[in-house]
């Protein structure tokens, strides 16, 4: 159900939950101060309690308010990263509901950067928590009409185009690498809209010192194995190319009665490009009669820049060959 903003504000101080465009995926959002709509959130998603919400602020001052430190080494994130793509994980206040934090003592801070989403967050005057808004374990919508599909229009939702970058933010966590250093280690939980060189160049340039790694977060559920996944199989050609003479292995491995009929998911070659269009690729794919998506990894899509889109692609496969 597509509404416009005014209506979106008063559901959404009604108690209720409003799908929303951000620059990166749509998100359901929730007022962080009513324990009815976050509960809700869970339960339109199917989403376990113990996979925390991200919080969307409209400024830094407003994310600011929401933690109990807030590290030299976010200011400098924040200021080169917001509005935009980046999950910074933050200290909670300690009045923040545990529904949002799944009971860690840290929270996930963002300002999106898609105008709507920033007019919405102002006028609502509290932060929202949101998740992607899709059915838990799914492929995140990109457009207004994959919320519409993914709900059965149950949802309300407000329209504000296509999402620009087309995969969820980087979340990363920095810490001190002890307490007398000045040494920051910078934790990207989840590859995302901002690169790691983006994040290396924005340190360098304020003269931090850091190092930056790449750490699976039992913390981080989007991480799960299987997460992103279209309503159809999809297998991601690592090492090899794609054969029809795979077929009835795979055919028997997925233990699926129909005839499969191999689609490719064929990736733009700038990977912005390829970001933007992937999920709604995989929707469209998807949508035909017993496919089975194919993805081939090319050498030249290696570089770090490809990290996102692999990270998800990996996640979003059910067989890798
Ligand atoms: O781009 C995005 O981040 C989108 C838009 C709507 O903002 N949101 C999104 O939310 O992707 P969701 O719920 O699908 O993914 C949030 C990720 C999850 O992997 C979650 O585990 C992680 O962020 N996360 C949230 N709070 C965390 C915390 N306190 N510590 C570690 N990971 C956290
Ligand atoms: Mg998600």
């Amino acid at each position: 159900m597509y509404v416009h903003l005014d209506l979106a504000l008063q559901l959404l101080n009604a108690g209720e939950v409003v799908a929303f465009p951000t620059e990166t995926v749509y998100g359901l959002g929730g007022r962080i101060d009513n324990e009815v709509a976050l509960k809700k959130i869970f339960s339109i998603k199917a989403r376990p309690f113990f996979d925390p919400l991200i919080v969307h602020v409209p400024s830094i001052e407003s994310a600011r308010s929401l933690t109990t430190s807030w590290p030299p080494v976010y200011d400098v994130l924040a200021r080169a990263f917001w509005p935009g793509p980046l999950t910074l994980i933050c200290d909670k206040l300690d009045s923040l509901s545990p529904l949002i934090t799944s009971g860690l003592t840290t929270v996930g801070l963002r300002v999106p950067r898609h105008p709507l989403a920033l007019e919405l967050l102002t006028k609502v005057g509290v932060g929202l928590a949101a998740p992607s808004a899709n059915r838990f374990g799914r492929t995140s919508p990109t457009s207004a009409s994959h919320v519409e599909a993914e709900f059965n229009g149950e949802v309300a939702v407000l329209d504000g185009g296509p999402c620009e970058v087309g995969l969820e933010s980087t979340v990363l966590r920095a810490s001190l690498t002890n307490a007398q250093s000045n040494h920051w280690r910078i934790e990207i939980l989840r590859p995302g809209g901002v690169s790691n060189a983006e994040i290396r160049n924005a340190l360098s340039q304020a003269g931090l010192s850091f190092d930056i790694k790449r750490t699976e977060s039992v913390a981080s559920p989007g991480h799960l194995k299987a997460h992103y996944q279209p309503t159809r199989p999809v297998i991601l050609m690592k090492n090899r190319k794609w054969s029809d003479d795979l077929l009835p292995d795979i055919q028997r491995r997925l233990q699926l009665s129909e005839a499969l009929r191999p689609v490719r998911l064929e990736l733009d070659a700038d990977p912005r490009l390829a970001a933007r269009r992937l999920y709604s690729q995989l929707r469209q794919l998807a949508e035909k009669p017993n496919a089975l998506i194919i993805v081939e990894r090319k050498p030249e899509q290696s570089d770090e820049s490809w990290d996102a889109i692999w990270d998800r692609l990996e996640r979003a496969s059910t067989l890798q060959i």
